[in-house]
Parts: structure tokens; sequence; C-alpha cells
């Protein structure tokens, strides 16, 4: 039996009907025949029951909401196939990663199908490590489910989107929050996000912040780490003091707090 006819008889007809519809309406467009199966393949084992609407849409990635069964709300991060940028872009953080040693991608698809299983590696381990990070739930092929962020169906905003109308004590708040996750990613992951900026923490009303985007992120053991941390702590520090305007620590300071933090974990 095809995967057509699988699909076709797994469902009664209306109910079909009725995910075609939601598939098409939300998916259709942009993606290829493959992706489209793979969401099919993933409504067939009861993951997602259905799309919804679109979160944000990324030259790389889409990312979507979507319903799990009893209605738990998703997002559902899906790989475009076809982006050679991509390809130049995300080596570096592959190349040099242990587990992906001897890995040679025949094609885009089989680099970007790589990338979001490491994707979904890294959001499992940060996860484990107590990261406050969305709680992966699955990956296939070039799609990435995991716990949506947010309250009724409207995703939590990006620090760059709130910072403005917040007070600079809860932004200091903020900042101490995103250290301590930093601390974690590092001393307790054992990764360096290697992206994290304004751009990639979500915060909730109750200003505590959710860690997102860590595709790119790389084990300490990965050759550039210590490249990929100095950047994030800069970038971080820069935005705190020159868009914000508060009081941050120098990024030596932090860098140096890590690393106290690495060399205790290696003690114990
Ligand atoms: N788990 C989630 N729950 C709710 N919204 C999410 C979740 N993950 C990502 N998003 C939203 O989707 C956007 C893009 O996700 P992400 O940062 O992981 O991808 P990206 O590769 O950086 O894409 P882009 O290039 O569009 O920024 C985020 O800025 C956020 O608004
Ligand atoms: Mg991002």
């Amino acid at each position: 039996m095809s995967m057509d006819d699988d699909i076709f008889y797994s469902y009664p007809r209306r109910e079909k009907r009725i995910k075609d519809k939601d598939l098409y309406e939300t998916v259709e467009e942009v993606f290829d025949t493959r992706t489209v199966m793979t969401i099919y393949n993933l409504m067939r084992r009861k993951i997602i029951k259905r799309m919804a609407g679109v979160i944000s849409s990324g030259k790389e990635a889409r990312v979507y909401l979507a319903y799990g069964p009893k209605n738990i709300p998703l997002a559902v991060k899906i790989y475009l196939t076809s982006t050679a940028m991509f390809k130049k872009g995300i080596l570096k953080y592959i190349v040099g990663d242990p587990r992906f040693e001897g890995f040679k991608p025949r094609n885009t698809r089989a680099l970007i199908y790589a990338w979001t299983r490491k994707e979904f590696r890294n959001l499992k381990r940060l996860y484990e490590a107590g990261v406050k990070v969305p709680k992966p739930i699955t990956f296939l092929n070039n799609v990435l489910v995991m716990e949506f962020m947010g309250e009724n169906g409207k995703r939590y905003p990006l620090l760059a989107e709130v910072y403005n109308e917040l007070d600079k004590e809860s932004l200091a708040e903020i900042l101490d929050k995103i250290l301590v996750e930093l601390s974690k990613i590092v001393c307790k992951a054992k990764l360096v996000h290697s992206d994290l900026s304004e751009f990639n923490v979500m915060v909730t009303p109750d200003l505590d912040i959710v860690i997102i985007d860590v595709g790119q992120a790389v084990l300490l053991d990965h050759p550039n780490s210590m490249e990929f941390l100095i950047r994030d702590i800069k970038n971080l520090i820069r935005f705190f003091r020159d868009e914000v305007g508060i009081d941050a620590p120098s990024p030596d300071k932090v860098l140096e707090e890590i690393k106290s933090c690495l060399t205790k974990t290696r003690e114990d």
C-alpha cells in the first residue's frame, strides 16, 4: 500500500476532508510534496491533529501553530528544503560536532534533515538539563514539533518586541534570568547556543523567559565553541547596554562566571 493509500484509509472520509482543508489552507503554497507528506505522516501518527495559522515565516524556516490530541497547542517548525544560502551558513555548526562525525550530506535535503535532527537533539538536551526552552515533542525529516509557547493561540513576544514597553527594573531582572539560563546551557547541558540574542528570547506575561531557536547550538567540544560563546555574550551585553540602557556586567565578567561554573561542574 502506498503512503497515499495508507493516509486515505486511516481516516473516515469526512475527517480526511477536514484535514485536507486545514493542511492545504495553511501550508500548500510554500511546501513541496515531500514536506506535505511529512506533515500527513505526523497526522497519521496522531502527533498533529490539525495545522492552524502561521506564527512566523523566515528565510529558512516557517513556524506554525498546530493542535495535537486533546487540542494541545503545538509549534511546528518546518525548514524549507530549497535554500542554497542555508547550505553555506549552517555547515560550520555541523562540521566539528562529534555527533555528525563522518557525515557527508548527499544534497541540500539531507543536510536540512540533519539540521532538523540536530535542533531536536539540542532542544532535548537543553530541556533535560532544566533550561527554559519549549518542550521537544518529535521530529521527522525537515519538521520539528515542540511545545507552543504562548497563550490562547498567541505566541509570547520576543524580547526585541517588548523591551520598549518594560521598565528598567524588569529588564534588569530579565537579564539576570537570561544569565542564569546561559550558565545552565553551558555548565549543565554542555552546549553553546551560538545565536543568543533579543530575537531568540521570549518573554512571558509574568516576565519569565523562554530560550528558542537552538539549531545552531554546538557541544562544548566543538572547536569553535568558545568563539561562539564569546559572541553570544557580547551580543547580549551590547543589547542590554546600548539598546535597553541598563548597567549590565561586562562581557569579560560574564565569561569569567561561566568559566567558574564550568570548573565547578568538572570537579563535581
Ligand atoms: N515553541 C514556540 N512557540 C511559539 N512560537 C515560537 C516557538 N518557536 C518559535 N516561535 C516563533 O517563531 C519565530 C521563528 O522561530 P525561530 O527563532 O526558532 O526560527 P528562525 O530560524 O530564527 O526563523 P526566523 O529566521 O524567522 O527568525 C520565533 O521568533 C517565534 O516568534
Ligand atoms: Mg530566531
